[in-house]
């Protein structure tokens, strides 16, 4: 299971170490262990507390500063080192980066600046041999090759699935930004959409992202496409680096619902995404648009995101076969979800969840085994072993 960063902070300044103390109140993925006024005892703080991250202001007095970080990184080098200034000197950033820190942040501190930065450091201690595992956050684009394939089923009941484990926060966005329908799904009427986060000069934080997000019984929390279409401009592109790199520090796991279009927004997400699920079923328009796709995410260097969901298995005998689909694709099918027309059109028309409606049919528990695959739980291609013990009738008709 993985833990939080664990934060110490040392600022001779009461008012920006109150202020930053309460960013990090906000930040889920961060603790803070322990908090110094005095560049002099820091050490001492560090090395009986022994945070992951420790985060320096360079601006009570520089020179003290700088040598405390060149102090920091030889006695305890597994403390990742954050400075912060409100001076823009390059001379003196670049003696703090030599000293051994990791990354410089701009103060006042924003919570995006700071999240990216723990993000990096948190990154690169985790891929040190050894290391314990920290909190990292997980963000999951879904696709589909065809109108109707099943994409919004997906998020939206991976999502359920995902909240129900222990300790997993999770967050799913619908960015089909004219038809989305997340809301209907989980038949909810929330107040805020994402035009509350990308509004002219808002300035974004946690704690409006948290305002914006309504709460599905299920611990999925929403933020659902603009009610007006002619909001639909107003979602800029850049806005949406922001919002994912705040909402990396409060869910473990974050879904994207895209649209169909492929739009900027919909590529953009794929870019920050860590996995993205292109869904597919067995015909072959489906399957020659997950050629196509497959061809331009290949060219946009995001081929190696990219898992395929074939859903609908076993929906009718003029399917193509998995085993032709595969040969067709040149690629693994990482996970298949059966039909179950019943079950889907009650979940549907109930607007719950497949977790809620019927928890213990085979669907569902493929959602459940999706949702191990994708955390890395179960790490075999259980699309095979099901399809050999489950499915194996259907197979040997194709
Ligand atoms: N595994 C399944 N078995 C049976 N029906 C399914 C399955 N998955 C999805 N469906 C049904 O297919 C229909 C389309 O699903 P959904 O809205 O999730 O697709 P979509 O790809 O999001 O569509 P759109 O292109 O409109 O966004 C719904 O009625 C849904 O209940
Ligand atoms: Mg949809």
């Amino acid at each position: 299971m993985s833990t939080p960063l664990r934060l110490a902070i040392v600022d001779p300044d009461d008012s920006t170490r109150e202020s930053l103390k309460n960013t990090l109140m906000h930040l889920e993925s961060v603790w803070l262990e322990a908090d110094c006024s005095r560049y002099e005892f820091f050490l001492d703080v560090v090395e009986q507390s022994h945070p992951d991250i420790g985060l320096i202001s360079l601006d009570g007095n520089a020179d003290r500063a700088v040598e405390l970080v060149e102090m920091l990184n030889s006695r305890v080098p597994s403390c990742g080192l954050i400075v912060t200034s409100r001076s823009s000197d390059g001379q003196l950033i670049l003696r703090a980066l030599r000293a051994g820190a990791k990354e410089f942040v701009s103060a006042p501190i924003s919570p995006t600046d700071l999240v990216s930065a723990l993000d990096r450091i948190g990154r690169s201690q985790a891929s040190t041999p050894g290391a314990p595992k920290k909190r990292t956050s997980q963000v999951i684009s879904v696709c589909g090759a065809s109108g109707g394939v099943g994409s919004t089923s997906i998020a939206v009941n991976l999502s359920t699935v995902l909240a129900a484990q222990e300790e997993q926060s999770v967050a799913l966005l619908d960015l089909d930004l004219a038809l989305g329908d997340t809301d209907v799904f989980l038949d909810m009427i929330p107040e805020h959409t994402i035009i509350d986060l990308v509004q002219g000069a808002t300035q974004l934080d946690l704690t409006l992202i948290k305002k914006s997000m309504a709460k599905h019984q299920s611990g999925v929390y929403l933020l659902p496409r603009p009610i007006h279409l002619d909001e639909i401009p107003m979602v800029d592109t850049s806005r949406l680096g922001q919002i994912l790199t705040l909402m990396r520090a409060s869910y473990s796991y974050v879904l994207m619902d895209l649209s169909k279009s492929y739009t900027a927004l919909d590529l953009e997400a794929m870019h920050l995404s860590d996995q993205i699920l292109l869904v597919t079923q067995l015909d072959l328009p489906s399957l020659r648009n997950v050629v196509r796709i497959l061809t331009s995410l290949r060219d946009l260097k995001l081929e190696s995101k990219v898992r395929i969901i074939v859903n609908r298995v076993g929906l009718d005998s003029g399917q193509i076969s998995l085993k032709r689909a595969k040969e067709t694709l040149g690629q693994e099918i990482f996970w298949q979800i059966p039909n179950d027309y019943g079950v889907m059109v009650q979940v549907r028309n109930n607007g719950v969840p497949l977790l809620q409606q019927a928890p213990k049919s085979a669907i569902t528990t493929s959602f459940r085994g999706l949702a191990d695959r994708l955390s890395g739980k179960a790490a075999e291609a259980p699309a095979d072993r099901n399809a050999k013990k489950t499915w194996l009738s259907f197979l040997s008709k194709n």
